[in-house]
């Protein structure tokens, strides 16, 4: 499709003038689009829906709509900081929805990595067209699709996708960062004032810690996980390495090893940590963290984080391995 291609003369946006050129003009070009309409987000608080939201914000202000729904699968702080960005610090429409128990419920019992996704996917889009039906005049539904997702229109954006909604919910799309790729988007969301930790966070897959707490869910796992992967990302800040590693996570695996505390036998869980570089998430090699660090996290994870006795490095590229566990 012709308007699915980016046009030739299109200049790469690397500078701020750039940046600030392209956020004029697509506020002209969606101020005429949407006119006195209410248009509706699906906000992650990834970088692409940021992007949008300031965009649209700073486009039609309250005319958007944004809709948080937090399902239990994000780490740690971030409901909150897309609270405290959007709505306090840009005055944005927004919804938060606390679906937690919803999808811990249905994730129950569930072990299997693509079942899990798809309940997770479901479910999003359940809980996002309930909070679609409340409202009334809403014209259009804005997306953060970017260049490569056209390109690839891989399985990669599936949870955000709200593609999968019923006819009668199926707005106009609005989706103006289609021809930017991710370092351009990145170049017009600080632009556009966005926090260097929304804008240069690194890719989290949509379903979230839900595919790092391996098998079935359970509550003090994912608990565990969301702390363990807390004290790595806060490590990696410290240590200048957060923007320089393309990813890096905890991982918690559904079984128990012996360790001893206090003089006390434990038998509780493992903590994997993983950290990856790659250009295209095709293949990726593992960054060779410093001993020093890795002794650190070792220290404050166990004595930090309830129900856990090790830290594993995972030291495999990909292949054999994938950049997720499951
Ligand atoms: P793998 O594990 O396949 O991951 O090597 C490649 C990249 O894709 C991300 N990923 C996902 N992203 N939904 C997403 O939005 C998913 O279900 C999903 N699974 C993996 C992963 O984090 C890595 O960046």
């Amino acid at each position: 499709m012709s308007n699915n291609v980016r046009p030739e003369s299109m200049e790469r946006i690397t500078t701020p003038a750039l940046a600030g050129a392209f956020i004029d003009e697509q506020c002209r070009v969606l101020r005429e689009q949407i006119g006195d309409k209410q248009v509706l987000l699906a906000l992650s608080g990834g970088v692409d829906s940021s992007v949008v939201a300031a965009l649209l914000i700073r486009a039609v202000g309250r005319q958007l709509v944004c809709v948080h729904v937090n399902h239990g699968l994000l780490r740690k702080g971030e409901p909150e900081q897309v609270v405290r960005v959007f709505r306090d610090q840009m005055n944005a429409n927004l919804i938060y929805v606390d679906a937690v128990d919803r999808f811990l419920d249905k994730l129950a019992g569930v072990f299997d990595p693509e079942t899990k996704r798809k309940v997770i996917g479901a479910e999003f889009i359940r809980v996002f067209e309930e909070q679609a039906r409340k409202l009334d005049g809403i014209a259009f539904l804005a997306q953060g699709t970017i260049y490569p997702d056209i390109l690839e229109s891989g399985p990669v954006k599936a949870h955000h996708n709200v593609g999968g909604l019923p006819e009668d919910l199926r707005f106009e799309l609005v989706e103006p960062l289609k021809f930017l790729f991710k370092d351009e988007v990145r170049v017009v969301g600080k632009a556009l004032g966005l926090p260097d930790s929304m804008v240069y966070r690194q890719p989290f897959p949509g379903p979230g810690l839900g595919v790092r707490c391996l098998g079935a869910i359970t509550r003090d796992r994912l608990e565990a996980l969301r702390e363990a992967d807390a004290i790595l990302r806060e490590e990696f800040d410290a240590a200048g390495l957060a923007g320089k590693v393309w990813q890096y996570f905890a991982v918690v695996p559904d079984m128990r090893s012996t360790g001893v505390r206090d003089g006390k036998r434990t038998f509780d869980w493992p903590v994997i940590l993983r950290a990856v570089n790659t250009r295209d998430a095709m293949t990726a090699t593992v960054e060779e963290i410093p001993w020093p660090l890795l002794h650190k996290l070792t220290a404050r994870i166990t004595a930090e984080v309830p129900g856990v006795n090790r830290v594993l490095y995972d030291l495999t590229p990909k292949p054999s391995g994938t950049i997720e566990w499951e």
